[in-house]
């Protein structure tokens, strides 16, 4: 292959450590089926097992700690109890033939104190203005408590710990969660982060709380086990970026230059400005998730010509969700060209096997 050739979605890749036998990853989904504790459960390693694979499954949002929480049913991985749960996952996903990461995201705002039973903490007190799912139904958000400086210091170290957790947990390595308006992107954003001290204000400032998590989550288990996981310009829970390109140029350089395994853009559109700025001042592996339609139904194609479409424009690799998540061989019907299985958005967040671990696989997988 010349330096400049395209790679096809189905060829080796390299991430971090990891040889991976193909460039298709899975997107973090949160499904809300974790046990009342936080701790994961043998049908979420059923489901994972089933989606091995993926050339890399990145395993749903598990908070760092109790205030992260967002909603019910979502996992943690702060506790032996949580430890205990992901290595079930961890060891099914590689007894299938698969790898994965595990994202952690402190959802900040987004959260309710029926979820974690705390006041949620965010840059400033700048309530969500949609509903939070809780286990009584959707309820309005709370202004959020506003972190201290030693508050901020004390959740560096939650996110450090809960990476060294997941690899304890057998994780090949973990996704600082920085996207989708969750406490970090709160921190970016201008809209939600109106601090005038050394974590608010300017460009260098609103990136500084992000660069210190992964700064001491690579500390802790190493660079070539961390990705982080970016969404300019979405927004995802109320955010409204009004410097993108200026804020996200700044953020990649200072993530460059460490040796981590990858960078992850949610809703990645290919000849866009941003996209552009990003690729060119990214010198790592880049994983980037197309723009399918959210709230379509899939595309008839799976994601597959928009997946290459991000291939050609400079991506490493190309991150789905809802392909994978109704498609357990979504690999082999993408390389066969065959009938993707739409999801079933009811689903989606909290339950048992039903829309979950009973999608069916095609009779020539099977
Ligand atoms: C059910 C569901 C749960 C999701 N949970 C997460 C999450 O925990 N973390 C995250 O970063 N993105 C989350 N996302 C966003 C996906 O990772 C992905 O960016 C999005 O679905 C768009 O990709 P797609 O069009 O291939 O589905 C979720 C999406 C869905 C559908």
């Amino acid at each position: 292959m010349t330096k400049n050739a395209v790679p096809s979605l189905f060829d080796a890749a390299v991430v971090g450590a990891l040889q991976l036998p193909n460039r298709l990853v899975m997107a973090p989904m949160t499904r809300n089926r974790a046990a009342e504790d936080g701790s994961p459960t043998e049908l979420m390693a059923t489901y994972y097992a089933q989606r091995a694979d993926a050339g890399l499954i990145i395993a749903e949002a598990a908070s760092p700690n109790q205030v992260g929480i967002t909603f019910a049913g979502i996992p943690g991985i702060y506790t032996d109890a949580h430890i205990a749960g992901w290595r079930g996952i961890t060891e099914a996903i590689h007894a299938a033939g698969g790898r994965t990461f595990l994202q952690v995201q402190h959802g900040g705002r987004v959260g309710h104190p029926d979820n974690s039973g705390a006041v949620p903490v965010a840059p400033s007190p700048v309530r969500l203005s949609t509903p939070i799912r809780t286990a009584a139904g959707s309820k309005d958000a709370v202004i959020p408590r506003e972190l201290s400086v030693d508050d901020i210091h004390g959740t560096v170290q939650d996110f450090a710990q809960a990476a060294r957790n997941a690899i304890a947990a057998g994780f090949d390595g973990v996704e600082v969660h920085s996207a989708n308006g969750m406490l970090l992107h709160q921190f970016l954003s201008d809209n939600t982060n109106q601090r005038t001290d050394e974590y608010g204000g300017t460009v260098d400032n609103r990136i500084r709380f992000t660069v210190e998590v992964v700064e001491a989550v690579a500390a802790a288990i190493g660079p070539e086990r961390v990705g982080v996981r970016i969404a300019p310009g979405v927004g995802a829970n109320d955010i409204v970026e009004s410097d993108t390109e200026e804020l996200y140029t700044a953020l990649v350089a200072a993530l460059g230059g460490r040796g981590l395994a990858y960078l992850h853009v949610v809703f990645a559109d290919p000849g866009t400005p941003v996209f552009e700025r990003i690729r060119a001042g990214w010198d790592g592996v880049l994983i980037a998730n197309p723009v399918l339609g959210w709230g379509s139904p899939l595309p008839g194609d799976g994601g597959r010509s928009a997946a290459e479409e991000l291939l050609a424009a400079g991506a490493d690799l190309v991150s789905l969700g809802r392909s994978f998540l109704a498609n357990p061989d979504l690999v082999a019907r993408l390389r066969d060209g065959a009938p993707i299985n739409q999801f079933r958005e009811d689903y989606f967040y909290g339950g048992d096997a039903t829309g979950y671990t009973d999608y069916p696989v095609l009779e020539s997988v099977a």
